[in-house]
């Protein structure tokens, strides 16, 4: 049973290797139990195995039903459709009938490796905009959702870099809205094409209809402005490649990929009421269910 309770540690994970990532259960791993089991390791999941293993005493494990070998994940030119869509990376989901597009069904991409959809996107970083986020303040009454409360944080995420190419970036972004110190890289494009400077020329011709805008990452989404990736040094940067690989090498972070969570169970019984805080699992998708 892989279970998930209050502080059990064993001997053998006092003594366990660094970095690991399992590419199928060891029987160790089954017998251990995690303070806490996060189940995919895509933007949401890759986080939180980093924050809460940040905490040498919180056993955690971060399951991922894909592979691990997003170091190898190409940026390729036409981006997500000609390489990533519909290959080993990806969930292959199809949308249902879409009323708005004249019922027909399309291709709905969702990663499937570390760092999940991060690993197949087109790496355009774009924030929301001031009005999305004040409204989830107004709507939960809760301002610590508004723009100005969640700046630090989206601070503590990004990390503006130099290009590829390393060309003056002055006049390209507000070097104001970004921070040095995340943990996300991101960069301005390394190659210009001839369509930028004629895009720049409109825009400064048109200013009314087109206005150029600085920084698209102000809160205002408005304009032509020059795009920022989540690319370094020509690299693709996902939730793997920055919040895991900064937590691999945690003793306390055990990683197990190519493993679909089935079904959770409970560990007992709480006044009561079943304690969910079990997983089943299996390593293909008609393989056997583990326990
Ligand atoms: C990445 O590109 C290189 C060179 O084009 C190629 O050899 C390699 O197989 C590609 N990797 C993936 C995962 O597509
Ligand atoms: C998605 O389709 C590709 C191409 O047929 C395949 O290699 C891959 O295994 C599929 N992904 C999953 C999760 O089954
Ligand atoms: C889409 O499907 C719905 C439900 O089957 C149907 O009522 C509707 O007429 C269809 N729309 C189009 C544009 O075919
Ligand atoms: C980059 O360009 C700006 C504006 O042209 C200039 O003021 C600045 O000195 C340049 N920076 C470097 C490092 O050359
Ligand atoms: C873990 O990785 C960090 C950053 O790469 C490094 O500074 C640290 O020494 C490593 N710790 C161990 C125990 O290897």
């Amino acid at each position: 049973m892989l279970a998930s309770r209050l502080l059990v540690l064993c001997a053998y994970c006092a003594a366990q290797a660094l970095g690991v990532i399992f590419e199928s259960p060891p029987s160790e791993i089954l017998d251990k139990n995690y303070d806490i089991i996060i189940i995919g390791a895509g933007a949401g999941g890759a986080v939180m195995a980093n924050r809460l293993s940040e905490d040498p005493g919180t056993r955690v494990l971060l399951i991922e039903a894909g592979g691990s070998d997003f170091m190898n994940l190409n940026i390729s030119a036409p981006g997500l459709s000609s390489t990533l869509s519909r290959s080993r990376f990806d969930w292959n989901f199809t949308t249902t009938a879409q009323a708005g597009l004249n019922n027909r069904s399309v291709p709905y991409p969702r990663g499937f490796v570390l760092g999940g959809s991060t690993a197949i996107n087109l790496m355009i970083y774009n924030r929301g905009t001031i009005d999305d986020f004040n409204r989830f303040a107004d709507v939960s009454g809760d301002e610590g959702w508004s723009w100005a409360r969640l700046l630090p944080f989206i601070f503590k995420v990004d990390k503006m870099t130099a290009p590829t190419d390393g060309h003056n970036t002055t006049g390209q972004f507000n070097p104001a809205l970004h921070s040095t110190h995340g943990i996300v890289d991101i960069s301005v494009p390394g190659m210009s094409l001839a369509i930028d400077t004629r895009g720049l020329a409109a825009s400064a011709e048109l200013s009314q209809q087109f206005p150029f805008n600085l920084d698209y990452n102000s809160g205002d989404t408005i304009g032509l402005s020059w795009t920022q990736s989540t690319i370094h040094h020509g690299r693709r940067v996902t939730s793997a490649t920055s919040y895991l690989a900064e937590a691999f090498n945690r003793t306390n972070l055990d990683i197990l990929v190519n493993t679909r969570v089935t079904r959770i169970v409970p560990v007992g019984n709480v006044d009561g009421a079943p304690d969910m805080r079990g997983v089943q699992f299996a390593q293909t998708a008609n393989g056997g269910r583990v326990p």
